[in-house]
């Protein structure tokens, strides 16, 4: 159990590299607090959430939106098929609006990387905006979920081997995990299609075969191909992939026996990872999903404070 709980409060929570190591560390010991029980003391007596998701979302829509009403915060219900958006109402007269009718805290998904950085500038929008991902480029609840699910795990992150595994460009996921991860002592590897690696991820790690990591790492965290960022004309074989980079049944056998594995999902089942070990004994993919609601208690509270 994590404890030593240290009250934090953002104005915005835009991407992992703007947090310290002691808010990082903050959250996640709230989040473990609230997973057993703890309670929000709100300072007002009514806040109000809205959830703008331009891009599809099971997890974190639907964790934000049970950590809102956890926490006892109105949820606005917003759908872009429905709202002015259709009429060609702009991001930034969206959350312009949403602010200016008493909207609190805004959690946005967006395809444009960095979308939210008009918005934070604006001396118009007053509300918080949380990211909930922004293209390829930063996923900061996600990655606090995982580091939350690690922490319960091992109880640290330094010295830890994590392995880094699949298609690491067009993961947000993945970037804001590397740089978290390094930053707080872990060992970082990776491993996927050479096409899908940038040599400037090596700032954060070495890439390897999957077969030199899989006996060696604590953590075997798979990404989803995210085929919705490829090029059409890219040839793949589902097939071929699960034999070359990704986490085969054989492969898992050779995991040491404390190594867990992760997934941040919509998983590719038999694709990046078996079917059958998507819900095995030492996966922590279930448990990533359910971190998702209490890490998110505790960044919604650390914005809600800050009012
Ligand atoms: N992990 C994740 O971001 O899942 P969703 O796309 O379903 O939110």
């Amino acid at each position: 159990m994590i404890s030593n709980s240290t009250q934090v409060r953002l104005k915005h929570l835009l991407s992992v590299e703007s947090l310290t190591d002691q808010e990082v560390m903050g959250l996640i010991h709230r989040g473990q607090a609230f997973k057993y029980g703890a309670k929000w003391a709100p300072e007002k007596e009514q806040y109000f959430a809205t959830n703008l998701f331009f891009e599809n979302s099971t997890r974190t829509h639907k964790s934000f939106e049970v950590a809102e009403k956890k926490l006892g915060i109105e949820v606005l219900p917003f759908d872009t098929d429905t709202s002015s958006v259709q009429k060609g109402e702009t991001l930034y007269d969206t959350v312009l609006t949403m602010s200016a009718i008493g909207v609190d805290v805004a959690v946005i998904r967006h395809s444009d990387e960095n979308y939210y950085e008009q918005l934070v500038q604006s001396p118009t929008i007053h509300c918080s905006i949380i990211n909930g991902g922004d293209g390829s480029g930063q996923h900061p609840s996600q990655c606090l979920l995982d580091l939350l699910t690690i922490y319960e795990e091992f109880g640290t992150f330094e010295h830890l081997k994590v392995a880094i595994i699949g298609d690491i460009t067009h993961s947000r996921v993945a970037k804001s995990n590397m740089q978290m991860l390094k930053r707080l002592g872990a060992q970082v590897y990776f491993s996927g299609p050479e096409n899908w690696y940038d040599p400037a991820f090596e700032a954060y790690g070495h890439y390897l075969p999957i077969d030199d990591l899989v006996n060696e790492v604590d953590v075997m965290m798979m990404l989803r191909v995210q085929h919705e960022r490829h090029d059409d004309h890219e040839s793949f074989s589902k097939e071929e992939y699960h034999q070359k980079h990704g986490l085969t049944v054989e492969r898992a056998a050779r995991m040491a026996e404390r190594a867990i594995i992760m997934h941040p999902a919509p998983v590719n089942r038999d694709v990046e990872i078996a079917d059958s070990l998507v819900e095995s004994s030492q996966s922590r993919i279930v448990t990533q999903m359910s971190n998702g609601v209490f890490v998110r208690m505790a960044i919604l509270e650390a914005v809600l404070t800050s009012h």
